[in-house]
């Protein structure tokens, strides 16, 4: 990329920000689908969503679309959804279910196998071409019950290698184990990057989030991590009497069995995996948010809750006051996601600034220019 970034100056308060126009030109929305959502690990969803062989699920990114699939051996399989014979579509419903095994491209009915071969070509014998005729394979991995995928044929990246701060800071909440309880997908108007700043800082918290600041003093204090400010006093954990992110502050079954002391008066610990997705574990559910750009101003936001089986059997199970209270905290950054693109739009607007409470933002913004090979 060609793109100047301002310099920073050290001395100064204020940082500068990335330029407006990262946030706003189809070109390098383009270059970012190319150098990064094609390179880098993205979540398609829980393994439970595909229960039997022959269940899929598709994923769009950019304008490609991925099959995601399980196998007669129990396997996940990924392909691109497109057909060897002359690059068809194979299938169009969002999820579903290949009947017999067999995945039917609707134009001139080639058949391919769970796996990607190539089994049936009406009115034709191609038992004598010697050319490879399966699907084209996309890379597909789960961890702990999640299914991501990665278009890079390379293997230079592994999943896991963009996780801040590793998968191992989930280690003793059981993923694997959990059930989707709620699932809740919308539309941003705004760059895929603003949503990540916003949710990368804390300074708007006081303002945007009167209820999540009761829940979390730093948070009230413009701080997302106490990492911060190092003379602050304040914990990164919830008030003293809070035991998890819900309306009423108590949580909505016992605590996951295996956490630490600490870990369960914490009240939330995070995991981002950049650049599609972050973790909140909670001492009794866990929430997911995956992140989809869709253009250089819009993103597709999918949030999952997730419950232990235990409790989910419960006859008095209430997950209402842990789904209400995440979606109210969703909605108010939906609202100033959505303010800050519209405002850069600006025309003397070239950048803005960053603030000592948005220092993790920086963190984002060098992760962002290495991938694009943007240069300081
Ligand atoms: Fe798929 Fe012809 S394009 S069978
Ligand atoms: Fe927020």
């Amino acid at each position: 990329a060609n793109t100047n970034t301002p310099k920073s100056d050290k001395s100064s308060v204020l940082q500068p920000s990335l330029p407006a126009e990262l946030y706003l030109d189809p070109v390098v929305y383009q270059e970012e689908l190319r150098n990064i959502w094609y390179r880098q690990w993205l979540y398609v969803g829980r393994t439970d969503q595909l229960p039997r062989p022959g269940d899929y699920i598709l994923q769009t990114i950019g304008d490609q679309s991925i099959i995601v699939t399980r196998n007669e051996d129990g396997g996940i399989r990924a392909f691109h959804n497109s057909c060897r014979h002359r690059g068809s579509v194979l299938c169009q419903a969002p999820q579903g279910q290949f009947r017999q095994g067999r995945i039917i491209c609707p134009y001139h009915r080639w058949g391919y196998s769970l796996n990607g071969e190539l089994l049936s070509t009406p009115f034709l014998d191609l038992s004598n071409e010697n050319k490879n005729l399966s699907l084209y394979p996309v890379r597909c991995q789960s961890w702990r019950g999640n299914i991501y995928l990665n278009l890079d044929t390379s293997d230079s990246v592994e999943l896991g290698k963009t996780a801040d701060p590793g998968f191992t800071v989930l280690n003793n909440w059981p993923l694997e184990q959990l059930k989707l309880g709620h699932s809740h997908q919308f539309e941003l108007a705004c760059n895929w990057k603003i949503f990540w700043e916003n949710y990368l800082e804390c300074y708007h918290c006081p303002g945007i989030h009167p209820e999540l600041c009761k829940l979390v003093p730093l948070y009230k204090a413009a701080l997302s991590t106490d990492r911060l400010d190092p003379d602050t006093e304040l914990a990164d954990t919830v008030a003293s009497g809070i035991e998890s992110w819900t309306t009423t502050g108590k949580a909505i079954s016992s605590p996951f069995p295996d956490l630490s002391e600490a870990e369960c008066s914490a009240g939330h610990t995070f995991m981002e995996l950049y650049p599609n997705q972050y973790i909140v574990a909670h001492s009794d559910y866990i929430r997911q948010v995956s992140i989809i750009p869709l253009a250089a101003d819009r993103t597709r936001i999918s949030a999952e809750w997730l419950f232990s089986p235990e409790a989910m059997a419960r006859a008095d199970f209430d997950p209402t006051p842990a789904i209400a209270f995440s979606k109210q905290v969703l909605d108010e950054d939906a609202m100033v996601n959505e303010l800050n693109q519209r405002g850069i739009t600006a025309l003397p607007h070239q950048q803005g600034y960053l603030t000592p409470q948005e220092g993790d933002l920086a963190l984002f913004h060098q992760r962002y220019k290495a991938w694009m090979d943007i240069l300081d």
